[in-house]
């Protein structure tokens, strides 16, 4: 079964591809991370880190999973292990699959809320109600006043998990097919109202492009501020899905000749296009139109994500009930889009692992992946106001990734060896890498991840010696002790793999 698993077509795996990468973290954490971190200050770091991290990291995870898929292996543990022999790599490797399951916990209760708030819109819930009433709906909701997430949460996982049942070609590109482009129209019609919003009509008090300008005019003040060159770094990558595990996944199953050269540049771009075009064109600009700069710095520095549930089906009801119902639709169903062709990426590896190493079926590897998303994300269910949401995006959405990358940019670029790479990334190529790429790789992405690595220590040593919250403190042993099951899993395949004498590569 998992022999006959691939892609159906090259539109449906770059759909695909670009369905992963652009997610919530697109919408919701895009506009808030630049606010907080300044408007204009932000852009800046955040294009350097996309050209020297985000895109050679593309071309190195698209073309390490096309290596792995060659030799049969689909998750990263035994895809790290077919590149050099020493036993460490592979335990590397379950940070591919621990990521993805962690993210996967906390990103499908988030997925679940645009579920609900879709079906607020359409009901008119919001409409008649003040700001402050709209905005602590939001408030009760995760509060868990009633089973009502809980009910959006289990329906949430259960879609996911039966397109994940349906394979690759039959459930996740189609899912793709029919997500994207309806995610892209949904997105041209708010950003369209975003812009043309004007001062004094629809009860608005600025322009949209007082928003944008906020967003776009750079400043170079804080430039240096290593904070805002650590949450640039963090959101692109959040928002490519690199140092995840899932982009290696996904290439595994594209064929020994395809090419990545373009095909990665393809998703990674579109993913950019959403993000900075799209994403920047709906949130801020309605947002501050309505509440202005200040208020809205001042709410992303308690509400985080929470802003894009908090603000805008409000400030949509002054747009009447009609306009409203429909822009509130737009704006849930764009998220959940967003989310589901994320989510169903995370799935990808802990089944593949699965159907590889213990010859599972995809359907048993859906569901297994499914129950698992189910126990791990309890906690963030039901002790959302205890900050286990938060720590799990700390750990899993933040510093995992820059570890895993770190580490799999060394594999690559000195282990395996750039000229090997650097072969394995142009093979079947429909473009040229350009050659400066070939030293980026090999010198600055690795050391510009040292740095941002080095750079969050001071604050990831704070988080570790406080134990002030027993529910951020039970979250972290939780997710400590999924890595160390999945680290044990890994070495009971590679035991069995041993004895039935199937060499890892
Ligand atoms: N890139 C996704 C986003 O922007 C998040 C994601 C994380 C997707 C992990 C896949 C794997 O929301």
């Amino acid at each position: 079964m998992s022999k006959a698993e691939s892609w159906g077509s090259r539109v449906g795996l770059v759909l695909a591809m670009a369905g992963n990468a652009v997610g919530l973290g697109n919408f919701l954490r895009f506009p808030v991370q630049a606010i907080q971190n300044g408007g204009g200050a932000f852009i800046i770091p955040y294009f350097v880190c996309f050209l020297l991290m985000g895109i050679p990291l593309l071309w190195v995870e698209w073309s390490m999973g096309r290596f792995g898929g060659k030799h049969g292996h689909h998750s990263t543990p035994f895809i790290l292990d077919s590149m050099d022999k020493r036993s460490f790599w592979k335990y590397v490797g379950v940070f591919g699959i621990f990521t993805n399951l962690a993210v996967a916990a906390y990103y499908c209760y988030l997925e679940s809320w645009t579920l609900s708030y879709m079906w607020h819109s359409l009901a008119g819930t919001f409409l008649g109600k003040s700001s402050e009433e709209v905005s602590s709906f939001f408030s009760t909701y995760v509060g868990l006043n009633t089973w009502e997430p809980v009910l959006f949460w289990l329906i949430c996982l259960l879609m996911n998990t039966w397109i994940l049942s349906r394979g690759l070609s039959g459930g996740v590109e189609k899912a793709a097919k029919v997500g994207m482009p309806l995610l892209i129209l949904f997105g041209i019609f708010l950003a369209i109202r975003g812009l043309t919003l004007k001062e004094g009509s629809d009860g608005a008090v600025f322009d949209g492009v007082v928003g944008l300008n906020y967003l776009w005019t750079p400043d170079f003040s804080t430039i240096w501020s290593p904070k805002v060159w650590l949450a640039a770094a963090g959101q692109i990558f959040f928002t490519l899905s690199v140092g995840m595990g899932s982009i290696q996944c996904y290439a595994s199953y594209i064929r020994s000749k395809d090419d990545i050269a373009l095909n990665a540049m393809s998703a990674g771009w579109m993913n950019e296009f959403v993000e900075v075009v799209l994403g920047s064109s709906i949130l801020i600009p309605i947002a501050i139109g309505y509440l202005g700069i200040e208020r809205v710095v001042e709410m992303t520095q308690t509400g985080g994500l929470g802003l894009g549930f908090r603000t805008l089906p409000y400030l949509f009801t002054q747009w009447g009930p009609l306009l409203s119902a429909l822009a509130g639709f737009a704006w849930f169903c764009l998220l959940f889009f967003a989310g589901i062709t994320s989510s169903l990426a995370m799935g990808t590896p802990c089944m593949g692992f699965l159907q590889d190493e213990f010859k599972w079926t995809r359907s048993k590897s859906a569901w297994t992946f499914g129950a698992a998303v189910f126990i791990l994300g309890l906690p963030t269910v039901l002790f959302f106001n205890h900050g286990v949401f938060d720590e799990y995006d700390y750990w899993a959405g933040t510093v995992s990734l820059v570890v895993f990358a770190l580490l799999e940019i060394i594999l690559f670029a000195w282990v395996f060896g750039m000229d090997k790479g650097w072969k394995e990334i142009n093979e079947g190529g429909d473009i040229q890498v350009p050659t400066i790429y070939r030293f980026i790789i090999k010198y600055v992405t690795p050391l510009f991840l040292l740095g941002v690595f080095v750079g969050s220590l001071p604050d990831l040593y704070k988080k570790i010696i406080d134990f002030s919250n027993p529910y951020v403190v039970g979250s972290r042993i939780l997710l400590l002790a999924l890595f160390a099951g999945i680290a044990y899993l890994v070495y009971i395949a590679y035991q069995k793999r041993l004895k039935e004498g199937r060499f890892t590569s």
